[in-house]
């Protein structure tokens, strides 16, 4: 297994608008792998394809203690059952070192296809939904920033920027 390189912000590629997947082949079987090797690697609890440029509607999700309950996630699309919102504090693997509080439903019924391509639904509350609405944002183009104040965003911008300046000139 690969670990993939993860786009961090400003990079424009994260604003992607992510395709459908139409092809469930050893293709996508392995791309899939790949993130989760990545995520693991990385230690978050979701990852959308985005994040490692690859422009594909598909999310894998752990968040058991000891990382063996991963799903894979082709084509979600979600209904609120309960639009509560519930502040969820959060970060992300593509915005290092930054957190937001995001306003999120409590609790969503997730439609999806698994790997193979067969149709597969869940309700989830709690941290599951808000990683599935987290991640969803993702293939949107749409990220935590996005919650944020501008001054805030400028902020970070500014600090990720000099970081990758930084890594750049060694
Ligand atoms: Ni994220």
């Amino acid at each position: 297994m690969n670990r993939l390189n993860i786009l961090t912000f400003p990079d424009p590629r994260l604003r992607k608008k992510a395709l459908a997947i139409t092809n469930f082949d050893s293709a996508l079987e392995k791309k899939a792998k790949n993130m989760l090797f990545t995520m693991y690697e990385d230690k978050g609890i979701g990852l959308a394809a985005t994040q490692v440029d690859i422009h594909e509607r598909l999310i894998v999700i752990d968040l058991s203690e000891d990382r063996s309950e991963p799903i894979f996630i082709v084509n979600p699309s979600y209904k609120v059952l309960d639009d509560t919102p519930v502040i969820s504090k959060e970060g992300c693997l593509s915005i290092p070192t930054f957190q937001q509080e995001v306003p999120r439903a409590k609790e969503i019924e997730l439609s999806y296809q698994n790997l193979k391509g067969q149709a597969e639904k869940f309700v989830a509350d709690g941290l599951m939904s808000y990683c599935i609405q987290h991640e969803v944002d993702h293939l949107d183009g749409k990220l935590l920033v996005d919650y944020a104040s501008s001054l805030k965003r400028a902020r970070i911008k500014e600090k990720l920027m000099k970081l990758k300046d930084g890594k750049n000139k060694n």
